[in-house]
């Protein structure tokens, strides 16, 4: 165990951590740079930055059509990763595993896949409160196009999902259900497996977004039982522009292609085409290849970081310190307080906007994050326009909670 603080034991040695990722060693405005905003992206280890060069200065081709070496080569990089996801989330079988752009491309592609070939006119799509714009939007389109109705399952003061609400919302009407695993605005850690046996039982499936999961806790998708899950390599270490689709093998198969183009036919003439086997048929284009390839270091370095269980404890540590100095300061109002919570603390404070105080943690080189987080129907819900927030990784420190609290509370005694 190491001792990184006063209060805190761990299993990890943060310091080492801290080493693999040379970005933080920086000024910010001539202060240390304290970088709290790990759930809009995570920062990346030296492993994943050291194969995206590697992958550009000594393999790059185009993947699976090219019969030359270095075209070999790229494509058993790029489908190595796609094995380390499927151990990474355990689904059964590597097909099951699509690469997408992000969490938001994998949402529209089962929108619109799924929901333009299945949904129909009557038929109820339910989300929920907690939910990021990329799991509204995409179903409103596809239900204002069929005639289907979106419900949305209300939460409590304390930012957990109302389950009796729930069970009441679900009929055999209910086709799809789709809800985040964790709320990026508010950290709430929902029960989606509950959600997800709910939802089997009145025949719906259920797509679940893991944007803000995947880095935090386990996910078995076998267990989840989930019909769909999706995530960014950018939120667990691993670059942006790259995405997973998990999709049940039967209902992928069921669905049509969201894109056509290269890489997904099996043959095509002017009069017909036949698809390519998974993932191909919903993989069109060349993807990013650079981006999954480099995906597979930040999934062997959060694997080699040890159990999730440890990684949670040791960020919760962090926001169970930082939740209890927050409410000393007066006029600061925390919202969403889940009895579940990842590693995130959002708030406002009387008196003070949560730009103009983004502003000024950021002037003593503190990055958190301000606005309504792509939630605004959740802000609305607690009767504001946005919060700040401040969330956490395996990386960050007591000393820089000391930091940040030391800073709002100069801020405080300055401005109001
Ligand atoms: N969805 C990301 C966030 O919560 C960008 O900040």
């Amino acid at each position: 165990m190491t001792q990184v603080s006063a209060n805190i034991d761990t299993a990890f040695d943060v310091s080492s951590i801290r080493q693999r990722f040379p970005i933080l060693d920086q000024q910010v405005h001539g202060k240390q740079l304290v970088y709290f905003d790990n759930a809009a992206t995570t920062q990346k280890p030296d492993s994943v930055i050291r194969a995206l060069s590697d992958y550009y200065e000594n393999n790059n081709a185009n993947i699976h059509r090219g019969i030359h070496a270095l075209a070999e080569k790229a494509t058993a990089d790029f489908e190595r990763t796609r094995s380390t996801v499927q151990q990474f989330i355990n689904a059964k079988e590597v097909e099951e595993v699509i690469f997408t752009s992000g969490t938001t491309a994998g949402i529209n592609l089962v929108a619109n896949a799924y929901g333009r070939k299945f949904l129909n006119a009557g038929d109820e799509v339910i989300i929920s409160t907690l939910e990021h714009h990329s799991n509204i939007v995409p179903w409103q389109l596809v239900c204002d196009e069929k005639g289907a109705v979106l419900k949305v399952i209300p939460i409590d003061d304390q930012g957990d999902l109302d389950m009796d609400a729930f069970r009441k919302l679900v009929s055999d009407k209910t086709k799809i259900v789709s809800v985040n695993h964790i709320s990026n605005a508010l950290g709430t850690i929902n029960p989606v497996k509950e959600i997800v046996q709910i939802s089997h039982e009145a025949g719906a499936v259920v797509l679940l977004d893991g944007a803000q999961a995947v880095a935090h806790v386990e996910v078995d998708v076998q267990e989840l039982d989930c019909d769909f899950y999706a995530f960014s390599a950018h939120k667990l270490y691993g670059p942006t522009g790259v995405g997973v689709l998990y999709g049940k093998r039967k209902l992928l198969e069921s669905m049509n292609p969201y894109q056509g183009g290269g890489e997904m036919i099996k043959e095509v003439t002017f009069e017909k085409t036949t698809f390519a086997e998974l993932p191909y048929k919903f993989e069109a284009g060349t993807p990013n290849i650079a981006d999954v390839v480099a995906f597979d270091a930040a999934i062997k370095f959060v694997n080699q970081l040890g159990s999730k269980k440890d990684i949670l404890a040791y960020e919760q540590s962090l926001l169970d310190e930082t939740t209890k100095r927050l409410k000393e300061i007066p006029g600061l109002r925390i919202i969403g307080e889940a009895k579940q919570k990842i590693g995130v603390v959002s708030f406002v404070l009387e008196g003070l906007h949560h730009f103009d105080i983004g502003m000024m943690l950021d002037a003593k080189g503190i990055a958190v994050r301000t606005g309504h987080h792509c939630t605004q129907p959740l802000m609305q819900r607690f009767g504001i326009e946005g919060t700040v927030r401040i969330s956490f990784s395996i990386y960050n420190t007591l000393e820089e909670v000391d930091a940040c609290i030391e800073g709002l509370k100069q801020i405080v005694a300055k401005w109001r």
